[in-house]
């Protein structure tokens, strides 16, 4: 396929964007450019392809039952039902039986948030609309998701928010306890949060410390605590969640990206069945695409091919592997502030400009991605397919120490 630079250009919604290369097949850890180069995909796209690229056996599935056409998400059908059993049966945890599907991140997240609502309404308590965020945090693009979180840079400009969510710090249990306090449990509705901070904070990670008062303060007054493993989740940290490194337990989990790997617009909302007993017969409305069978059929296949070819286990391994290249070769670098994160999820907090250091990446073809809002100004992800090989990680951090270099010389 030929593309002319002026179609590369209009491709950008709003002009003046920077321009990348057209990606034409992916393989493995790398992305396939049109003039050939073969691009090194050291974030998984936005921290997405978990399996890694040019998997023929997820497109099958998708392909398979496609022809089918569209069928109301009320409604079960082969792959719905076969998406909803391979979660409850082998990835939520016991007492999660039901899942609610959504097209993306931010659709779950907002739905998430509806939920909790939801829940509080069913239980009479119609005082309860609040639901706590997090700063620095990221919950995705809806005017919902973006009045929750605090991301100042994807904020920007579309101040004031739709609501005056309350928002906690990331890493101190003493206000996180004096917020809810102040703002009147009777209130609160849901507590949102992910459990190691990925594009606002770079793989921030709380004490235990915090993570068993947030627990016991939303058990204590039956706020809905909800961990966003939209980034987290499916293995990405080298367990099944995010939540499970740490002592709390959610009422709600919500996915996204590793669910359909990149392959398919996929997420999922799951609640504990004592929550959704509890709304029996309230009614939750769905999205036209809630439950899409092409994204269904895809999704279980990524999640087979997780467990087929224990790729959890693999994230686990190969992220001591990154974490230990990324001490040696930039622990000591004048640009780097911080490195830290679990499994295949790692930020490496910059104190030159993330742009310039994806920039740079790039020019070496490789993409990392960029992050940082708030408290942490600049940083880059690194959180490669599972399926890196251990050379392949020595090449990702070259890149990455030569991209650094060339931006801040050490
Ligand atoms: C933690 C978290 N929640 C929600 C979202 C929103 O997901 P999406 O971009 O698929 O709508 C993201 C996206 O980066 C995310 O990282």
């Amino acid at each position: 396929m030929s593309t002319s630079p002026t179609d590369t250009d209009r491709y950008a919604f709003l002009p003046g964007a920077p321009s990348y290369p057209t990606i034409v097949a992916g393989d493995g850890v790398y992305l396939i450019a049109a003039d050939g180069r073969r691009i090194l995909d050291a974030a998984a796209g936005a921290i997405v392809g978990n399996i890694g690229w040019g998997r023929t056996e997820v497109a099958a599935a998708a392909a398979a039952v496609m022809p089918m056409g569209y069928v109301v998400p009320l409604w079960p059908t082969p792959s719905r039902l076969a998406l909803r059993e391979e979660l409850v049966e082998h990835w939520l945890p016991k007492g999660m039986g039901h899942v609610f599907f959504t097209s993306g991140g931010s659709e779950s997240t907002d739905s998430a948030i509806r939920l909790a609502r939801a829940y509080q309404v069913a239980k009479g308590r119609t005082d309860r609309w609040k639901v706590i965020g997090r700063h620095p945090s990221y919950h995705g693009m809806t005017t919902g998701t973006m009045a929750v979180a605090s991301h100042s840079t994807r904020q920007k400009g579309y101040e004031p928010l739709l609501l005056p969510f309350p928002k906690v710090p990331w890493d101190d249990p003493e206000q996180v306890l004096k917020v809810i306090e102040q703002e009147d449990p009777a209130t609160i509705a849901g507590f949102i949060a992910e459990p190691i901070t990925g594009a606002a904070g770079a793989c921030l990670t709380a004490s235990d410390e915090y993570w068993r008062t947030v627990n016991a303060v939303c058990k204590e007054h039956d706020i809905l605590l909800i961990a966003d493993e939209v980034m987290t989740g499916y293995g990405r940290t080298g367990t099944t969640w995010g939540h499970q490194h740490f002592p709390f337990h959610p009422d709600v989990i919500v996915g996204g990206k590793g669910l359909g790997g990149g392959y398919v617009p996929l997420g999922a909302v799951a609640a504990t069945d004592e929550v959704v007993e509890s709304m029996r017969g309230s009614g939750f409305m769905y999205f036209t695409f809630t439950g899409n069978d092409a994204a269904c059929a895809a999704g279980t296949e990524v999640l087979q091919i997780l467990r087929r070819e224990h790729l959890v286990q693999r994230s686990a391994d190969m992220g001591v592997v990154l974490e230990r290249r990324l001490r040696a070769e930039l622990g000591e670098h004048p640009a780097v502030v911080d490195i830290r994160g679990r499994g295949l999820f790692f930020g490496i907090e910059l104190r030159c400009s993330r742009d310039a250091v994806m920039m740079a990446a790039l020019e070496r073809d490789m993409w990392v991605y960029p992050a940082g809002s708030g408290p942490v100004s600049d940083a880059v992800m690194v959180a490669p397919p599972f399926v890196v090989t251990e050379a392949e990680i020595d090449d990702i951090v070259a890149r990455l120490r030569a991209s650094i270099d060339t931006v801040m010389p050490s």
